[in-house]
């Protein structure tokens, strides 16, 4: 059985947020960390919120939800982390942010035997890894969105990774949060992304050229293939930030077209339409 207890999820935005609710949901004790105490409170707001929902729909109960955030504290500073057994970073897809928070990780954590993870969609993990002075205790830990809901966690050993901080990680991941883990090669995209990216890709190039209006593109891959939503709402829930980042990556590595982000989507970025989050992308949200 694992020995991980205490974890550590920095950033608390989207995914940050949804990792924190998962583990604190398991069980664990989880502090989290954000840069201001302005976007601290906005993700212990969307945390809440979360439980709140869960509860309205009979998923847990209330006193499960108080219990749950009892399991939570929040922080700005990350030299609380010391005591962590587990660490997933979890902040914006960029690498220099992330491969900066990996060095001060290292500096702060003291547990010897401590894992670092990253849930990063596309960077490289091995990069991650050679920032830190325990390239063997970094791995990939990919949750999907939204992820209380998502059954998947694809890891990602880099080339440093130990075997035996894959088997805790795995424990963890599959014992303790009781979701489904797949192994995937430090590629770019590593399995799911390598195959949804350029769907999503070519659903906006499809809208882009007017081939189709975004409902009928939508709706063709729900009524017609049974997707849960279809490719351009899934691009507004991920973030059309996220999206390019991911594409830019997955086509710096492979300099293939089919990875190629597309002018439109490139404006959407430029304007600030990412989607869900900022309340407009492929369609208006309230
Ligand atoms: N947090 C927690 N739970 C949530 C949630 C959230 N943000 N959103 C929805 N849920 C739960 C609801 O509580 C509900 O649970 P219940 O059925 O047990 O009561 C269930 O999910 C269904 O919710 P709704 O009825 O409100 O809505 P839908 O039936 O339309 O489902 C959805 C919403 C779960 C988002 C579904 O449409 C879906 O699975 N869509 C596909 C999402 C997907 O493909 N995600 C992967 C993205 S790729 C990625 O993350 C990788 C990254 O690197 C890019």
């Amino acid at each position: 059985m694992t020995d991980i207890e205490r974890v550590g999820v920095v950033g608390c935005g989207q995914m940050g947020a949804g990792i924190a609710e998962v583990c604190a949901r398991a069980g664990l004790g989880v502090m989290v960390a954000e840069t201001t105490g302005e976007a601290l409170e906005l993700g212990r707001t969307r945390l809440t919120s979360s439980l709140d929902r869960a509860v309205g729909r009979g998923k847990i109960t209330k006193e499960e939800r108080d219990d749950t955030l009892d399991r939570l504290s929040f922080t700005t500073d990350l030299g609380e982390f010391a005591d962590r057994d587990l660490v997933v970073e979890a902040v914006v897809e960029n690498e220099q942010v992330k491969t900066e928070i990996f060095q001060v990780l290292d500096q702060v954590v003291t547990r010897p035997d401590a894992i670092l993870a990253s849930n990063t969609s596309s960077i490289p993990l091995v990069r991650l890894a050679v920032a830190t002075s325990r390239p063997e205790q970094v791995i990939g830990v990919h949750f999907f969105n939204p992820a209380p809901v998502q059954r998947l966690v694809e890891l990602i050993p880099a080339l440093t990774t130990s075997d035996e901080t894959i088997k805790r990680a795995e424990e963890a991941v599959t014992a303790v949060l009781g979701k489904h883990a797949i192994r995937a090669q430090d590629r770019s995209g590593f399995v799911v992304n390598a195959l949804l990216i350029p769907y999503l890709l070519s659903a906006i190039r499809m809208f882009e050229s007017g081939i189709a209006s975004r409902e009928d593109i939508d709706n063709g891959m729900e009524m017609g293939c049974a997707h849960p939503m279809g490719p351009l709402k899934l691009a507004d829930l991920i973030g059309l930030d996220t999206v390019a980042s991911v594409a830019y990556s997955m086509y710096e590595e492979y300099k293939e077209p089919l990875y190629a982000a597309p002018p439109l989507l490139q404006r959407m970025v430029d304007a600030g339409r990412l989607g869900r989050k900022t309340g407009s992308g492929f369609y208006p949200y309230a």
